[in-house]
């Protein structure tokens, strides 16, 4: 089974151009399909669940979309509340916040906090997040505790995901073939699984047949199969 899944949520703005509506309207339909996917994989056993919803490479778009982004998520975080709890589903973010508006960084922690004891799954929203900036960010807090022996484990203690496994299987929809930044060093060896389909039109049954095929997969972790 897979114990991390993570889901590079591509193709938002290409599905609103199909439609002729402006790309906020595929962000949209984008966020709501998050709360379905979310369901399932609790439902199937999944106990990490990390969405890519907002990188730090995002800022580039115009205005109108970040701040359009910005209150998408604002809005998620208060009608999906019911969502973690009636699941028990634990929120987390990773990714530097301290960027974001005080109001939405407070519903940010709040949420995590009321969720904080859920055991169902763990679901990681990857806010203002790439993978370069958090191992910057980690090197930072290393440097600052005068922490000279480095090791692997050591690094992976300073990352924002230092509380949850490596990644095993890894999700891109919307038809590109890169990770776009996205949990690099905890993606090692993760399997690799990559969709035509845009995010907004991403299911479940999708989603259980990539399952089938990673389950079948021989992971060898650079080792060899006795
Ligand atoms: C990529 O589509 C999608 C994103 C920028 C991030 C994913 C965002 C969501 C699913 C919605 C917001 C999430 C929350 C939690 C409120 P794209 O715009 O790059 O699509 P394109 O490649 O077709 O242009």
């Amino acid at each position: 089974m897979v114990r991390h899944l993570a889901i590079i949520m591509d193709g938002n703005g290409r599905w609103a151009k199909e439609r002729f509506r402006p790309r906020i309207f595929g962000h949209q339909e984008g966020a709501k399909k998050i709360e379905d996917i979310t369901k399932h994989c609790a439902k199937i056993g999944v106990e990490y669940l990390s969405l890519y919803a907002f990188s730090t490479e995002n800022w580039k778009r115009p205005k109108n979309e970040v701040d359009f982004l910005m209150d998408l998520l604002s809005k998620y975080l208060k009608e999906k509340r019911d969502l973690y709890i009636n699941f028990n589903i634990a929120f987390r973010v990773i990714g530097d916040i301290s960027v974001f508006s005080a109001s939405l960084q407070d519903s940010i922690r709040e949420l995590e906090s009321i969720t904080q004891n859920n055991a169902k799954m763990t679901q990681i929203l990857a806010l203002n997040y790439g993978f370069r900036d958090e191992i910057r960010r980690a090197f930072i807090k290393m440097q600052n505790d005068s922490c000279n022996k480095i090791t692997e484990y050591t690094i992976q203690s300073y990352l924002d995901t230092s509380n949850f496994p490596d990644v095993d299987m890894l999700v891109r929809t919307g038809g590109e073939c890169r990770l776009s930044n996205f949990l690099l060093w905890q993606s090692s060896y993760a399997e690799l699984f990559f969709s035509n389909t845009l995010w907004p039109d991403f299911g479940v049954d999708e989603l259980d047949s990539m399952i089938l095929d990673f389950s079948k997969r021989e992971r060898k972790f650079g080792g060899i199969l006795e």
